[in-house]
């Protein structure tokens, strides 16, 4: 079946580092708007999975937008934690957005749950996922999800990416996100993995 390309996208997310991820997943030949442009605040992810608060983002700045909308909902999933932060990752970080805050009460949790697990063997299982929603006029509605299977590093390490970065170590390597440069992260991560069951409408 021939595919419709799109040749204009409006990204519905206000989180910079996630703009730019998906930002360098699209070919450059297409025209890209923000939440910033028309200065929009997000919606209220009011969802308990990833793909439906993706589809309430992307129907929410489409709507405003009026154009076709790629929305992104995504987390961290720790095993030991019943898949908490899950749904809540971003929320864990507080109104500043505050990373450190966020790690900090995952450490509390493992800790308190599992003692002295540092000095151990024990992994800590964990998981990213993304839900990827593409929304708008005269397109028929696709949401696709992608995870990266990996565990809790032991202590945060790393300084490149966003988020979690420093703390998720992928199955099969030995360092956090946050210390592997963005290109070798981008082509295994969850959202490459989502993007390439939407790439054929780019
Ligand atoms: P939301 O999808 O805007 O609700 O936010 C998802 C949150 O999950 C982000 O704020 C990050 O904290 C976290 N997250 C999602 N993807 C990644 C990633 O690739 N690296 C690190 N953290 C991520």
């Amino acid at each position: 079946m021939l595919v419709k390309k799109i040749k204009e996208i409006y990204i519905g997310s206000n989180n910079k580092g996630k703009l730019r991820e998906i930002r360098d997943l699209l070919p450059k030949r297409i025209k890209i708007t923000t939440p910033k442009f028309y200065n929009i605040k997000s919606p209220k992810e009011t969802s308990k999975s990833f793909k439906g608060n993706s589809l309430i983002k992307a129907k929410y700045y489409s709507k405003i937008s009026r154009k076709i909308c790629l929305a992104d909902d995504s987390g961290l999933e720790i095993d030991l934690l019943n898949n908490s932060p899950g749904i809540y990752s971003s929320r864990w970080a507080g109104k500043n957005n505050n990373f450190n805050i966020a790690i900090k009460k995952i450490y509390k949790k493992i800790n308190k749950k599992k003692k002295n697990w540092i000095n151990t063997k024990f992994k800590v299982k964990a998981r990213f996922r993304c839900a990827l929603t593409l929304y708008g006029p005269n397109f028929k509605t696709v949401t696709v999800e992608g995870k990266i299977e990996g565990r809790i590093s032991k202590r945060k390490i790393g300084s490149n990416g966003f988020g979690y970065d420093p703390i998720f170590i992928p199955n099969g390597k030995r360092l956090t996100f946050g210390q592997m440069k963005p290109s070798v992260k981008h082509k295994i991560d969850h959202r490459i993995k989502a993007f390439k069951k939407i790439r054929k409408f780019f």
